[in-house]
C-alpha cells in the first residue's frame, strides 16, 4: 500500500485532492478536488464525452437531474434490492459488510445468499471482528444504500426522495422524450456524466469507494438479437478507452460475474478490473440489462417506452447494454498508473507523474530563466495558452521548477533564456526522457501540435 500512501500525499501536496472539510477536522471519506485534480478529472471526462458521444453517429448526450420522483426507484428495483448485508460487532460496535468479510477471508462469494446462511459461514470460519478480534456478530441485515432526503419547505409535510445511486435511470425515464425529439434509430446509445450517491457501509481506499462519486454511463439500446455482438464491442471499446488515457494494459483484466453475483437488473455482467495496490478491483461494469428497466417503467408509469421500427413497423421494447464507468475511480487509476519515483544518474531522486499528454492538467510550463526575462517569456506563454493548457512559472531555480512540473505531470517545460533574445529559440525539455532541445519560437505551435494533439 506504499504506492497508495505516496499518491495520497502527492495529491494533497500538489493540489490534486484534499480531504473534505479539512479545516473542521474533515468528514470521513469525503474528498475535494483541487486545482490540478479538478482539471485532470475534467480532462478524463471531456475525452470520454468526445470519444463516446461527440465522435459517434450512434450516440447522443443527456444531463438529467440527481433528484427524481421516488417512484423511479421503486420501478427500478432499487428500493427493494439495492442493499448490502450489514453486520455489527456486539463487543466494539464495528460495522462491516458481511459479504466482503467472507470474500476477503475465504474467497467465497456470498452475493444473493440468505442472511442466516452468510451468518453461519462467518461463524463456521471464525471470522472475527477486524477491529477487536472478537467473534460476536449480530445477524446480517439488508441495508439500503440509497441516501434519503426531503423535498418541500415545511418539514412535516416534506416528501421523502432519494439522491440517485446511478445516473442510468435518468436515461430510461427520458427514453420517450429522446425518441420524440431526435431522429435516433436502433442501435443507438445515450451517454451521461454526473454524480451518484451511495451510503456505502465500508467506504475507503482513498477515492476508490466513496459515498459521493461521479459516473460516466451509457445505455446502448439494441434489438435482443444484437446483444452479443454489441456487448463484445463495448467490452473492447471500454478497455481501449483506458489504454488511450494512459493506463497500462497489463494492469487491466476482464472478469465475468458469476450468476449469483449479478445485480437485480442484469443477466450478464463483465467487470473491467484494475490492479490496485490493494488487489484487483472493479473499474467499470458492462451489463446486459435486457428490457428490465424500460419494462419496469412502462409498468409503473404507464408511459409507452417502446420503439417502432421505421422499416418494418414492428413495435417492441429494446434491450440495453450498459457500460458504466466510475469517473473518480478512473481518476484514481490514472494517478496510480502515472506515479513513479526515479533515481537520476547524478543520484538525485525525482517523483514524476507520467500522465498521457492529452489529459495532463498542465501541458506546457513556460519559465523565464531570470526575472529580467519575464516580459519576453510571458509573450511565449500568452501565445501557447491559446491552444494548450499552460502555466507560467517564475519561482525558484530552474531545477526546482522542473521537479515541481514533474510532480504535477507536465509533459513539456519551455525555458526562455538570454540566448532566446538573439536566436529566437527556446529550450524545450521533455518530462519523461528529460532531454532538451532548442526550438524556434515561431515553430512552437506546430511542434506542440504534433506532440500534444491526437
Ligand atoms: N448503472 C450501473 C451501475 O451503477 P455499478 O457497477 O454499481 O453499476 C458503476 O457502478 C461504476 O461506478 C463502478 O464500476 C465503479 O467504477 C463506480 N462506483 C460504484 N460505486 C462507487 C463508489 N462507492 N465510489 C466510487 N465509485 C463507485
Amino acid at each position: 500500500m506504499a504506492l497508495m500512501e505516496d499518491v495520497v500525499a502527492l495529491c494533497k501536496r500538489r493540489g490534486f485532492i484534499f480531504p473534505g472539510s479539512d479545516i473542521y477536522g474533515g468528514l470521513s471519506n469525503t474528498w475535494d478536488y483541487g486545482p490540478y485534480g479538478s482539471q485532470l478529472k475534467k480532462n478524463i471526462m471531456d475525452f470520454w464525452w468526445k470519444t463516446f458521444v461527440e465522435n459517434r453517429d450512434d450516440m447522443i448526450g443527456l444531463d438529467s437531474g440527481i433528484l427524481m420522483n421516488p417512484r423511479v426507484w421503486e420501478a427500478s428495483g432499487h428500493v427493494a434490492n439495492f442493499a448490502d448485508p450489514l453486520m455489527d460487532c456486539k463487543k466494539c460496535n464495528e460495522r462491516v459488510r458481511a459479504d466482503k468479510l467472507v470474500e476477503e477471508k475465504t474467497g467465497e462469494n456470498v452475493d444473493g445468499k440468505p442472511d442466516e446462511e452468510i451468518f453461519n459461514i462467518v461463524m463456521d470460519n471464525k471470522l472475527v471482528c477486524p477491529a477487536c478480534g472478537e467473534l460476536d456478530w449480530t445477524m446480517p441485515r439488508a441495508f439500503n444504500l440509497m441516501f434519503k432526503t426531503y423535498q418541500g419547505v415545511i418539514e412535516e409535510e416534506a416528501e421523502q426522495i432519494f439522491l440517485r445511486p446511478e445516473t442510468a435511470q435518468g436515461i430510461f425515464v427520458n427514453f420517450k422524450n429522446i425518441l420524440d425529439s431526435s431522429r435516433v434509430r436502433l442501435p443507438f446509445g445515450v451517454g451521461q456524466v454526473g454524480k451518484g450517491f451511495r451510503n456505502e457501509i465500508t467506504p475507503g481506499n482513498f477515492i476508490y469507494r466513496t459515498r459521493e462519486f461521479e459516473m460516466m454511463e451509457i445505455e446502448y439500446f439494441v434489438r435482443s438479437d444484437q446483444v452479443d455482438e454489441y456487448f463484445e464491442q463495448w467490452v473492447k471499446a471500454s478497455k481501449d478507452f483506458f489504454v488511450a488515457i494512459g493506463v497500462r494494459e497489463e494492469h487491466l483484466r476482464v472478469r465475468q460475474h458469476d450468476p449469483d453475483e449479478l445485480s437485480h437488473y442484469s443477466t450478464k455482467t463483465v467487470d473491467l478490473e484494475y490492479q490496485f495496490p490493494f488487489g484487483w478491483g472493479e473499474l467499470q461494469g458492462i451489463a446486459h440489462r435486457g428490457d428490465y428497466d424500460l419494462s419496469q417503467h412502462i409498468k409503473y408509469s404507464g408511459a409507452r417506452l417502446e420503439y417502432r421500427d421505421p422499416v418494418t413497423n414492428e413495435v417492441f421494447v429494446p434491450h440495453v447494454i450498459e457500460p458504466s464507468w466510475g469517473l473518480t475511480r478512473a481518476l484514481l487509476t490514472v494517478l496510480l498508473d502515472a506515479y513513479e519515483e526515479e533515481e537520476l544518474p547524478d543520484g538525485e531522486k525525482r517523483t514524476v507523474m507520467h500522465f498521457d499528454p492529452k489529459i495532463a492538467p498542465v501541458q506546457i510550463a513556460v519559465f523565464p530563466l531570470t526575472n529580467k526575462l519575464d516580459e519576453e517569456a510571458r509573450k511565449v506563454y500568452e501565445a501557447l495558452k491559446k491552444f494548450f493548457r499552460c502555466e507560467f512559472d517564475t519561482s525558484g531555480a530552474i531545477g526546482k521548477r522542473y521537479r515541481r512540473q514533474d510532480e504535477i505531470g507536465t509533459p513539456f517545460c519551455v525555458t526562455f533564456d538570454f540566448d532566446s533574445l538573439e536566436d529566437g529559440a527556446v529550450t524545450v525539455r521533455d518530462r519523461d526522457s528529460m532531454e532538451q532541445e532548442r526550438v524556434k519560437m515561431k515553430e512552437l505551435e506546430e511542434y506542440f501540435n504534433s506532440k500534444l494533439v491526437h
